[in-house]
């Protein structure tokens, strides 16, 4: 695909971690924070000085595919901070998951939402101009890019309403690596988004953070 100007809405280890890989594949990367001096931040622009750095509405602003990568409880917010209008017409990949701020019930995370509506189809509902599309929710940051697993490619599970997005979506999935299954549409989330829960569980209860899925299909 062509070189694109990718706006990386949040500064965690999401962010930062799909910010290089953008790099890596000769893109143009802004890495949005609402504390351009935090010390992840400076690190990562030191890391990678190719990359830029600058508010969330100026990465919104700057991206033509824009990813969000803040936690869940606040990815309405950062939205809002951000500028709605700067997601119009535009690709969003979304890879937040609606995680409550409890902890976990035997390693089962809780979410604050329900099998109805997802996280994703609030996002969509607030930026109905917005391809949204879901992305890189159900599996650690560790593995977002370049995954090897000796059992084979792992299985990026991905929704969306707009068609064309989730081709260009997947072309960037297989540029980091991956196999995309494209599971439909927004509602699809419903049942993407809970994945990362099933994807946690080896890790809270017995440390194992060190696996993808993959489908397997006759
Ligand atoms: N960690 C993983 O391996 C992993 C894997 C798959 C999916 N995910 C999902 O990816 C998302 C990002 O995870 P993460 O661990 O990289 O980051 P995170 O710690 O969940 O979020 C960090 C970002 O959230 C922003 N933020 C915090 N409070 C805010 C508020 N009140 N308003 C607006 N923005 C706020 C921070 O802003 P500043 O930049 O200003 O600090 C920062 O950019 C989450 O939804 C998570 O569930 C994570």
């Amino acid at each position: 695909m062509d070189f694109m100007k990718i706006g990386i809405v949040g500064s965690g280890i999401v962010g930062r971690v799909l910010g290089s890989a953008f790099l890596n594949e000769g893109h143009k990367v802004m890495l949005g924070t609402r504390n351009i001096s935090k010390e992840e931040v400076t690190k990562w622009i030191n890391e990678n000085p190719s990359g830029m750095m600058g508010s969330f509405q100026e990465t919104a602003q700057f991206g033509e595919i824009i990813v969000l990568a803040v936690g869940g409880l606040v990815a309405e917010d950062a939205i809002v901070q951000a500028g709605k209008e700067h997601f119009s017409h535009k690709i969003l990949i979304d890879t937040t998951n609606p995680i409550a701020a409890v902890p976990p019930d035997n390693g089962v995370l809780k979410y604050f939402t329900t099998l109805e509506e997802s996280l994703m189809e609030r996002i969509q509902k607030l930026i109905p101009e917005a391809k949204v599309i879901k992305a890189f929710n159900s599996v650690g940051n560790a593995f977002m890019y370049k995954p090897a697993f000796p059992g084979g490619t792992p299985t990026m599970f991905i929704c969306g309403n707009d068609d064309s997005a989730k081709k260009s979506v997947t072309d960037i999935l297989s540029s980091f690596g991956w196999e995309t299954e494209d599971m439909g549409k927004v509602e699809a989330a419903r049942a993407i988004e809970p994945l990362c829960i099933l994807w946690c569980i080896p890790g809270f209860i017995r440390n194992q953070w060190t696996h993808a899925f993959k489908l397997l299909k006759l």
